[in-house]
């Protein structure tokens, strides 16, 4: 069906934008229980991917927990008793792309009917947090809703719907969800690969005034320093070398020790370090007024804890970060970067900005120009401001013409690009550790990650998947760089 080729290859591309952890689909199968004596079937689970890390993180969750209930996961949306798109809410882009799909997928679940196969779709994440209800109005093919809270009880909420009821479950759960998420198997972690996301806090209190997370994810939860060890001990015990920690402040982490003690990032990271086999660690997103001197000297001290940090700041002027809420000025986050690149000279830096906030003039823009000269990104994320309901942003009477955003957007992603480049030429001639991740577009080549973050492309063999080795940067590519063995 052609329809369907748009959800399968968009799976592939549209989640994780800030690393490129490409997982950004998973899929499951039910053995039903058989009716009237007839045979059983496996049900199969497709599941499709928006927004951050953390939705890769939560998919893979979801998918675990139906695993357990008896589905299998197919690449193929034909294929599936269950399509499941776990969604994002961040700009109006992101949150309409969820409508154009499920009008594809109402296409999809008739044709089906017509075959006698019953097709359940599941409309998950920020979008399903944000819109509740109302996805069911606009949707009405959508049998359930389910938030970011309350994913663990999916396999209820799919019960419940198979009997005929449209189900919405966005309420906060008083019960902790990570409790009561089934434990994904060794088989199914290696088969995710050798760098895994591991998220350790949810959910946000800053309350930017462009943004819609701490509606949408709620206020800020940390997980013990326990579960996170557990969790961290069985993903290395299935194969994985390199975790990702995630949240959407993950720097503002704090979570609960074992000697009843509030801990922080930098502790975290020292004690995760201390796992056999786990090679390398990352986290992200951080906030630069959540950076204190334990996470700082933890890049100092920590040969684990890879060079490189995603340190979004937005604007570089104050009057927009003080419209922003953002409570730092560029000074401040200018000097916070010379102290870390002070305890960590060969860090990569990266960020995230938007322009043409409510009010943002000429001068506010050449004021983040400015700012990203003097930092000189590794890589960086930019966007156009998208007003988004219910945030104070959205209700200013100085919104920013479509056309003056994207002539800034484009001189903005010009300089960032130019700076990428800089910054991938300079490693040329660079012998580094390569973790090697998966097979790479021409047979006999892998692709691995630099210590930066960067996609290095190398001659190795299959079974070297999961090694770190030493290569010697040759070439930069459009988005990755060239390297041989040493
Ligand atoms: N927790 C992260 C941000 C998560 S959202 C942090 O605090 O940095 C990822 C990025 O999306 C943000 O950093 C911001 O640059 C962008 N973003 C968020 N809301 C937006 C909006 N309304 N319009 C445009 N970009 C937005
Ligand atoms: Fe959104 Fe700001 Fe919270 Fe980041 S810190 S999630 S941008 S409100
Ligand atoms: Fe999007 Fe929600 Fe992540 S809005 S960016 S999926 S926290």
């Amino acid at each position: 069906m052609k329809q369907m080729q748009t959800l399968t290859q968009a799976a592939h591309t549209q989640a994780a934008h800030t690393q490129g952890h490409g997982q950004a689909h998973e899929k499951a199968s039910e053995t039903g229980a058989p009716k009237d004596g007839a045979a059983p079937r496996t049900r199969k689970v497709f599941v499709k991917t928006y927004g951050c890390q953390m939705n890769v993180y939560d998919s893979e969750r979801m998918s675990d927990a139906l695993f357990k209930d008896g589905y299998q996961k197919t690449d193929n949306p034909e294929d599936a008793d269950l399509l499941l798109l776990n969604t994002c809410h961040i700009r109006e882009k992101a949150a309409e792309k969820v409508y154009s799909e499920l009008g594809r997928i109402r296409q999809l679940k008739e044709a089906l009917a017509e075959q006698g196969r019953e097709l359940m779709v599941g409309v998950a994440g920020c979008v399903a947090q944000a819109e509740g209800q109302e996805i069911i109005r606009r949707a009405p093919i959508v049998d359930v809703v389910i938030g970011p809270q309350t994913y663990h009880r999916l396999p209820q909420a799919i019960a419940r719907a198979r009997l005929g009821e449209k189900v919405v479950d966005t309420d906060y759960a008083v019960e902790d969800k990570f409790e009561h998420l089934p434990k994904a198997d060794k088989k199914t972690i290696s088969s995710r690969g050798v760098s895994a996301f591991l998220t350790v806090q949810e959910g946000c209190d800053k309350f930017c005034t462009f943004c819609v997370v701490p509606y949408t994810r709620g206020s800020e939860v940390s997980r013990s320093v326990q579960q996170i060890e557990r969790e961290a001990q069985s993903l290395v015990d299935a194969g994985v070398r390199e975790i990702t920690l995630l949240g959407q402040n993950v720097n503002a982490w704090h979570g609960h020790g074992a000697d009843g003690r509030e801990w922080g990032l930098g502790e975290l990271l020292r004690l995760l370090c201390g796992i056999d086999g786990l090679e390398r660690l990352r986290y992200t997103t951080s906030h630069p007024r959540d950076m204190d001197e334990a996470l700082i000297d933890a890049h100092r001290d920590l040969d684990k804890v890879m060079p490189y940090l995603h340190l979004p700041v937005q604007a570089g002027s104050d009057r927009v970060l003080k419209a922003m809420n953002r409570r730092h000025t560029a000074q401040d986050y200018l000097r916070l970067i010379e102290r870390i690149r002070a305890a960590r000279p060969d860090i990569a830096l990266s960020g995230d900005f938007i322009v043409g906030f409510p009010g943002e003039t000429d001068a506010d823009f050449e004021e983040t120009i400015q700012l990203v000269e003097k930092v000189r990104y590794a890589q960086a994320f930019s966007f156009k401001y998208s007003p988004r309901p219910g945030t104070p942003g959205a209700d200013r009477d100085d919104h920013v013409p479509e056309d003056i955003k994207a002539k800034r957007l484009e001189r903005l992603q010009k300089l960032l690009r130019q700076h990428q480049v800089e910054f991938a030429e300079n490693c040329i001639g660079k012998t580094i550790d390569l973790l090697l991740e998966k097979p790479g577009r021409e047979p006999g080549q892998l692709i691995g990650r630099s210590p930066w973050l960067q996609p290095v492309i190398v001659d190795a063999k299959p079974s070297q998947i999961g090694d770190i080795i030493k290569v010697r940067i040759t070439r930069t590519g459009t988005n990755s760089l060239y390297a041989d063995c040493v």
